[in-house]
């Protein structure tokens, strides 16, 4: 049985089903993005067992600065293309890093960080929100499903922030 939590599920896509179904919950009919963004960091901060950070990098229209998170302190400006979140941003294509230290350019925020899943925002007209970031201080901490998970956590993320699209 895979438990982390509150979430009791048999497999990790079924504990990320129920985790999605609680992060629609707690962001329903709310559209701030710092609220949503406040609440799913703390979400699945308590959510996930093995991890030290979690949280937001925006883009400012120049470069990532940082938004709400659970862990220490965080570096607060990413350069686009620099680190696995400056990556994720610039690819838009989620950056599963098994080994922090074998990814050329990685940021050490946290010196404890050892791996780390980054999947990037973006809106349904196309354009680049910021990035999702969580680190772990376990090696190889995450895998494809916590890749195709977190990626369902943020497109309800992101349908939050849209009222119309997310009532279609
Ligand atoms: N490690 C990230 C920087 C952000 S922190 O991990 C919170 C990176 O390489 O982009």
């Amino acid at each position: 049985m895979f438990t982390a939590s509150r979430i009791q599920a048999d497999s990790k896509p079924e504990f990320y089903s129920q985790l999605v179904q609680q992060a629609r919950g707690l962001l329903h009919g709310e559209h701030d993005r710092i609220a949503n963004a406040a609440n799913l960091s703390a979400l699945v901060w308590h959510a996930l067992d093995g991890i030290n950070w979690c949280g937001f990098y925006f883009f400012d229209g120049r470069e990532l600065v940082v938004g709400p998170f659970q862990g220490k302190p965080a570096c607060v400006r990413i350069a686009l293309g620099k680190g696995v979140c400056g990556t994720a941003a610039a690819t838009r294509t989620s950056q599963l890093v098994a080994d922090v230290n074998a990814f050329a350019g990685h940021i050490a925020c946290d010196g404890a960080s050892r791996s780390e899943l980054v999947v990037p925002l973006v809106d349904a007209h196309g354009a680049l929100l910021g990035v999702w970031d969580v680190d772990s201080p376990e090696l190889a901490r995450f895998d494809e499903d916590d890749r195709r998970g977190m990626q369902a956590l943020c497109a309800v993320f992101v349908d939050s922030l849209q009222p119309r699209a997310a009532a279609a």
